[in-house]
């Protein structure tokens, strides 16, 4: 007795996948992305089923981080964008937190920072991005000065790819081509690649990788890709038919009374809207599986019920409907809602239970 929609996460999946991205970069040290809450998967859960194997951890804050480590995770975990108040760096260094260095006030702070243990710090350039970073330009006398501090411990530098996801397009040997200039002489590890860049850009792929999206099984490209398609889905987003019925051509569904029927058409009505997650801006059309076979969504997405085609389907109320995982990927489900798998995986929202298969 409960409302049917849940998110059943894959651990193996992610596993899978974080392996592939190992293999694909030649064993870099592999940062698993899991700011977000693992992008919507359970950051605690991902962390601790990759813990064994994984290289560390990168989260987009002290809060996300202090969670990881509060459940017992003892891997390196990475703030992907350092310190957002000098205090921070108290807990930091008390509980070994790698630090991004983006601006000058994170600098001066570490500057003159007087921590029990060294720091180690990625000193983050911007190439083209235009988001976080220093300018090439300053790198090197950055360098020299992060050099005279006695309480750092290592520096890698790193950038972030802003068009990896576009494979026709020629920006990320242009942003890589700018960090090589920029780091040319200064002997420190690189750490460079994101999921698209691991998937598809060799040339990226350096001493340390940040895959975050391919952990989750979905492919970065709109295109179908080689290395993404030996990806697995970690999340299955499902419910089930709670109501059937069947309107006669020209009979509308739904609020705006967005879809007409074109001819008799069985619809089934499944426990699943925009309050779960599910995104409202999706298209008549859609794909969606509901035991196990590809249909449709008909009208529009309302905030805890959607509609789909079952005609000639032969289905009854209970039957289970896939909103996305292995049958309907989420990223076909993110082009016909005019977003990105990321989105959706990290929009779902806490009414849906997450279960977990080890
Ligand atoms: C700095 C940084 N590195 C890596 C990632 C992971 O990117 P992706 O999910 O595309 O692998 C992100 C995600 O936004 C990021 O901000």
């Amino acid at each position: 007795m409960a409302r049917p929609a849940i998110a059943v996460i894959d651990l193996a999946a992610i596993r899978h996948n974080y392996r592939l991205a190992k293999k694909l970069t030649k064993s870099a040290q592999a940062f698993a992305i899991i700011k977000a809450n693992a992008y919507g998967h359970g950051a605690v859960k991902v962390a601790k089923a990759l813990e064994p194997e994984a290289d560390g951890f990168g989260v987009a804050c002290i809060e996300e981080a202090l969670e990881l480590r509060g459940s017992g995770i003892k891997a390196p975990i990475l703030l992907l964008e350092g310190i957002f108040t000098p205090d921070e760096l108290v807990i930091a260094d008390h509980e070994s937190f790698s630090l991004v260095v983006h601006n000058q006030q994170q600098l001066d702070s570490l500057l003159v920072a007087k921590p029990k243990n060294k720091f180690k710090i990625f000193l983050k350039i911007d190439t083209g991005m235009h988001r976080l970073g220093f300018a090439p330009s300053e790198v090197k006398a950055l360098w020299f000065a992060l050099q005279q501090c006695k309480y750092i411990e290592s520096i890698t530098l790193m950038t972030h790819f802003a068009r990896a996801d576009e494979i026709n397009s020629d920006y990320t040997l242009q942003q890589l081509q700018q960090f090589k200039a920029a780091v040319h002489g200064l002997e420190a590890p690189y750490c460079l690649a994101n999921s698209p860049a691991i998937l598809a850009w060799p040339a990226t792929h350096t001493e340390y990788v940040r895959p975050g999206l391919m952990l989750y099984g979905a492919s970065p490209f709109i295109e179908p890709h080689e290395a993404a398609a030996q990806l697995k889905p970690a999340m299955r987003l499902e419910s089930a038919l709670i109501a059937i019925r069947d309107l006669a051509a020209g009979e509308a569904i739904g609020y705006g009374a967005r879809f007409r029927c074109e001819a008799p058409t069985t619809v089934g009505v499944v426990a699943m809207g925009y309050a779960d997650g599910y995104p409202r801006h999706a298209i008549d059309g859609t794909p969606i599986a509901v035991n196990g076979i590809r249909t449709r969504l008909i009208g529009r997405v309302s905030m805890d019920m959607l509609t789909i085609d079952i005609t000639g389907l032969n289905c009854k109320i209970g039957d289970r409907v896939q909103c996305w995982g292995d049958q309907v990927l989420a990223t076909e489900v993110a082009a016909a809602s005019h977003t990105i798998p990321y989105t959706l995986f990290t929009g779902v929202t806490r009414r849906v239970p997450l279960t977990y298969k080890a």
